[in-house]
C-alpha cells in the first residue's frame, strides 16, 4: 500500500524509505478505529509507532470527509501551547493563546476527521485534557495518538506496539558475529550504520567514526 497523502496541510507526511510487516497490527488498528474514539498507541521510543499512525492514518482516510490531520508533537516543549499547535496545523486563523483553544473546540465540534497526535509522551497532561475537551465538543472526530505511556483518559483504547520480529538471517548473523538484528529487521536502521573507516579517513588503529549524534 501506498501512502498517498504526501506533503501540505491536511496531509500525512511522505515515508522516505520501505515500510516493513506490520500486516496484523494495521488490521487491527483500523478495528479499533471503526469504534473507539480515541485510540492510544503504546511502545517505547524507536519502536515504530510513527510509521505504524501514518500507514493507519493512510488506509483509514476514506472515512473522513474533513480529512486527518497529523500533529508531530516532538519538538513542542511548552504544553501551554499544545491548542495553539493543533490550531495552526489545522489552519486555524491566529488567535491569543487563551481564545486559542475555545477556537479548536469550536472548528472541531462540526467535522468528521481524524487528528492525529504523534509523540505524546512528554505533553501527557496537556494531551490529555485536550483530548478529552475534545472529545466532548467534537463527537465525529476521531483522536489517533502515539505515546511511551496512554494518556489515561475515559473511553480510551491502548494498542501496544512491540517491536518487529527478528528475522531468521538476521538471528543468524548474530549467533555468527556481532552485527545487531535491529537493522536487519529495520532497514533505516540498517542505513544508519557509521561508515567503515577507510585508509584515508582513519589512521590505523583509530577508533572508527561516529555517527552525527551518537555519544
Ligand atoms: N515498519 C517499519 N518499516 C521500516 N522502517 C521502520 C518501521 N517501523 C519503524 N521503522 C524505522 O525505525 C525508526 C523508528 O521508527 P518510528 O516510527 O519513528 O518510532 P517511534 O515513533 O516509535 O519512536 C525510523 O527510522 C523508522 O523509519
Ligand atoms: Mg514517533
Amino acid at each position: 500500500m501506498a501512502v498517498t497523502q504526501a506533503g501540505g496541510a491536511g496531509r500525512l507526511p511522505a515515508e522516505t524509505n520501505e515500510f516493513v510487516g506490520r500486516t496484523a497490527e494495521l488490521r487491527q488498528i483500523d478495528g479499533l478505529l471503526l469504534d473507539a474514539r480515541l485510540v492510544t498507541l503504546v511502545g517505547p521510543g524507536g519502536v515504530g509507532k510513527t510509521r505504524i499512525v501514518v500507514r493507519a492514518a493512510d488506509a483509514a482516510a476514506h472515512r473522513y470527509p474533513d480529512g486527518v490531520w497529523l500533529v508531530e508533537l516532538s519538538a513542542l516543549r511548552d504544553p501551554g501551547l499544545l491548542p495553539h499547535t493543533v490550531a495552526r496545523r489545522l489552519g486555524l486563523a491566529e488567535q491569543s493563546v487563551a481564545s486559542q483553544r475555545d477556537a479548536l473546540l469550536a472548528h472541531l465540534s462540526d467535522r468528521r476527521l481524524l487528528l492525529i497526535l504523534d509523540t505524546c509522551e512528554h505533553l501527557i497532561d496537556a494531551v490529555a485534557e485536550l483530548v478529552e475537551a475534545i472529545l466532548g465538543a467534537a463527537p465525529e472526530v476521531t483522536v489517533l495518538t502515539s505515546s511511551r505511556e496512554p494518556l489515561d483518559v475515559d473511553g480510551e483504547t491502548t494498542f501496544p506496539i512491540r517491536p518487529l520480529p527478528v528475522t531468521r538471517r538476521a538471528k543468524s548473523r548474530t549467533r555468527s558475529g556481532p552485527r545487531t538484528s535491529l537493522a536487519t529487521a529495520n532497514p533505516a536502521a540498517a542505513r544508519r550504520r557509521p561508515p567503515r573507516a577507510t585508509p584515508s579517513s582513519s589512521s590505523p588503529g583509530a577508533p572508527p567514526p561516529r555517527c552525527p549524534g551518537s555519544r
